[in-house]
């Protein structure tokens, strides 16, 4: 028989790692979102910390403690649809780990942030010649530079052109990588943009839940207690 006392204690749910990483994330990604060229190397610094933490937190789905593997919170379709169709009457079960909904989010909000920082150094490496891809620039490069035209290879840190509005001059000085580098530019902040909106539909749900189930689930991924 459960006990008043019993209802009060308190459970250990979420791990140092599971807790240290979401944090981390948030910090890295609010950083990233709110960098662009100005400060390039610290909006790439802060991509790369997501990049990282991501890797990290796939494999600790794998090897880490209880309800920090994967296999604790990915549910049947069926499950989901009910768990979130409960939810909106306020009436979904309480899970101790993720949810059903909260795990799919999971797993869409780890491959989203995927993309971006991997379209990030995509763009990184192809447009500036920078980063861990910027071989991808050297190997574009035309082999006469037009007079007056291109990026500066030499040495100095003049990242772009900015006399120059036009992407495909100031880039790699040909038109036709140009175009590339703004379509990937295009996809990148098309993912970063994404994400976003799945961050805000993500702590949406956290509020939801915590209220249907008068529970505070930021301060748990905080403490990494819950009530039992
Ligand atoms: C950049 C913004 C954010 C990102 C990328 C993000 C991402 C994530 C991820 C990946 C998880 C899974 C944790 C794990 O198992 O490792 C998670 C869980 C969680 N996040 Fe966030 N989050 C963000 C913002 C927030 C904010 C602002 C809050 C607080 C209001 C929050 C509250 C939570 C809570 C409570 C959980 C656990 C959900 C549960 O009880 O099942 N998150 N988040
Ligand atoms: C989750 C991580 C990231 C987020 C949220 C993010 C977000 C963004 C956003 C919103 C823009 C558009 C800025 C504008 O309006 O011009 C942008 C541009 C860009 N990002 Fe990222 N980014 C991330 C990771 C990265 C990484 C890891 C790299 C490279 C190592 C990178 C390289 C770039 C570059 C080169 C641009 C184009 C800047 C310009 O020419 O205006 N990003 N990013």
């Amino acid at each position: 028989m459960t006990t008043a006392a019993g209802l009060d204690e308190r459970v250990k749910v979420w791990d140092r790692f599971v807790r240290l990483a979401h944090w981390a994330l948030v910090a890295a990604f609010t950083v990233a979102f709110l960098t662009e060229d100005d400060a390039m190397s610290l909006h790439a610094w802060a991509g790369y910390v997501v990049g990282g933490i991501v890797v990290l937190r796939v494999v600790w789905g794998f090897i880490g403690p209880e309800h920090a593997r994967f296999s604790d919170f990915l549910y049947r379709p069926g499950v989901v649809i009910g768990y979130l169709l409960a939810l909106v009457r306020l009436r979904g079960r309480r899970y101790l780990g993720h949810s059903p909904a909260g795990g799919v989010m999971i797993i869409v909000l780890l491959a989203a942030l995927a993309g971006t920082t991997g379209t990030g150094i995509w763009l990184y490496g192809a447009a500036d010649g920078r980063g861990p891809l910027a071989s991808l620039a050297t190997s574009m490069e035309p082999a006469a530079p037009i007079q007056g035209e291109g990026r500066e290879i030499d040495g100095d840190d003049d990242e772009y052109d900015t006399d120059d509005d036009d992407r495909r001059d100031t880039r790699n000085g040909d038109s036709h990588d140009g175009r590339d580098d703004n379509a990937l530019k295009e996809i990148h902040e098309l993912l970063a943009n994404l994400t976003l909106l799945l961050i805000i539909l993500h702590v949406g749900g956290v509020l939801l839940a915590s209220f249907a189930h008068r529970e505070n689930l930021p301060r748990a991924m905080i403490t990494g207690t819950k009530r039992r």
